[in-house]
């Protein structure tokens, strides 16, 4: 347990630099490992759940190395991994085990993988579905949850697959699976959700199309069997980590950020949308393309907030934030309503449950009702002199210490450790543009 003080600070102001995209790093990752030759990785994110990832191709015989800041990969090729001799532990990391999951299911061997007591309790049945579908057997003892036995298939079939949930994560274990199966596994997307998968397997000369057939009709289609060659890749900053930033800077009065190099990938960035609606003050720049994403630089200024109302349709285009969302919702004018947020329950935590523990603890009026969460805070301002529980979920844990820098009193997080899954050196980068955060 790391307890962690956050105080009412002054200003935020500066000109700072996020650590790199927790999609992207993970995909760069798994889908050079698969790549004939030698890719680099600039900028990858090295918070655990990276390393998760990492540790997983590693045992399964990828070899990966770190000079200086880049990670250079020597990928095995297509259907090339190998058996791991031992139990593929994926930490705190839903991607590694989701994205995993589909791609050993195409690869003849046995793996198991397993997690930390907070992954062993999230759902894996929407990933076991489709790999068992494309000839894998999964087995688990825990209700379809880790830890499972993968048994994958020498001969890989391509499906074709109608996604329930607008899940990156599930559209990314077929797509992955896909690439060792002969002929074409294809993809409808209802609701569609970030596409990093999609992208990063174009630069990398994957036999990948996407095509919008309507408002709720988008199909991907991937011819698998095809060798994918080496790139070189930089990850821009994390949009999901950059936002405890933005609402900082727009929350503390007086303040004037700039955050570098952001990617702005737009079924990432709903957030944008809903904080402009509210009223903040905030500019995109230097747009530009990198490796097939988006990337700009971000101006925010403190701005007076007024509450909007979040229609579900947004939701899988800003799931991560709405932590964060909540306490920009807490100091503003008037009510936030939030609707579509059933998928909050299965995350690194219970989040609707842990958004309101939080917001209660901060005395600011909060109801729940099925999906959708209503916020009033009249009087505009935090009270503080409170504990908040984390639950050991690092965006619960950040959002706690955005909120801290606008109460009268401090505010006690009772486990900040958590963090390190995606964002090292968040308190160091807080501080030095004005937080006020120490350790207890
Ligand atoms: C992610 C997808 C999202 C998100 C998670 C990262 C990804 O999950 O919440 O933090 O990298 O694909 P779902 O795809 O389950 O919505």
């Amino acid at each position: 347990m790391k307890n962690i003080i956050s105080s009412q600070s002054t200003s935020i102001n500066g000109s700072i630099n996020i650590p790199g995209d927790k999609s992207i790093s993970h995909r760069s990752l798994i889908i050079s490992s698969l790549a004939i030759g030698k890719t680099t990785i600039k900028g990858i994110l090295k918070g655990k759940d990276i390393i998760s990832s990492k540790n997983a191709l590693e045992k399964m015989g990828v070899i990966i190395k770190e000079e200086k800041d880049i990670f250079i990969v020597y990928g095995v090729g297509s259907g090339g991994l190998l058996e791991p001799d031992d139990v593929l532990d994926l930490g705190n990391s839903g991607t590694s085990a989701r994205l995993l999951i589909g791609l050993i299911s195409s690869h003849k061997m046995i793996a198991t993988l397993t997690g930390d007591d907070s992954l062993r309790k999230r759902p894996m049945k929407r990933v076991i579905d489709p790999s068992e579908k494309i000839g894998a057997k999964i087995i688990s003892n825990n209700n379809d949850k880790l830890p499972l036995t993968i048994f994958g298939t020498n001969d890989p079939l391509p499906i074709n697959y109608k996604l329930s949930l607008p899940s990156a994560q599930v559209k990314s274990s077929i797509l992955l699976a896909g690439l060792q199966a002969p002929g074409e596994t294809c993809i409808e997307e209802v609701i569609p959700s970030r596409d990093h998968t999609e992208r990063m397997l174009e630069c990398f000369g994957a036999k990948i199309s996407v095509n919008i057939e309507n408002s709720s009709k988008k199909m991907i289609r991937i011819k698998g069997q095809n060798e994918l060659s080496a790139s070189n890749i930089e990850v821009p900053g994390d949009f999901s980590s950059a936002s405890f930033f933005i609402v900082a800077a727009l929350i503390v009065p007086d303040s004037n950020l700039y955050l570098k190099n952001i990617g702005i990938n737009p079924y990432r960035i709903g957030l944008i949308e809903i904080l402009q609606e509210m009223g903040a003050k905030l500019e995109l720049l230097n747009k530009s393309i990198r490796n097939n994403e988006p990337v700009a630089d971000i101006r925010v200024y403190s701005s007076d907030l007024k509450g909007v109302e979040v229609p579900s349709e947004i939701s899988p285009k800003m799931i991560d934030e709405y932590p964060i969302l909540s306490i920009a919702a807490c100091m503003a004018k008037g009510k936030t309503i939030l609707r579509g947020l059933d998928e909050l329950r299965y995350k690194e935590s219970n989040r609707l449950k842990s958004i309101v523990e939080m917001l209660m603890q901060f005395n600011v009026s909060v109801k729940e009702s099925e999906d959708q969460l209503l916020i009033e805070n009249k009087k505009q301002i935090i009270e503080g002199n409170c504990t908040i529980k984390t639950f050991q979920d690092h965006r619960i844990a950040m959002s706690a210490i955005i909120g801290g820098l606008v109460s009268k009193g401090p505010v006690h997080i009772d486990d900040s450790s958590m963090i390190e899954t995606s964002f090292p050196g968040f308190i160091d980068i807080i501080n030095s543009v004005g937080g006020r955060v120490s350790e207890k």
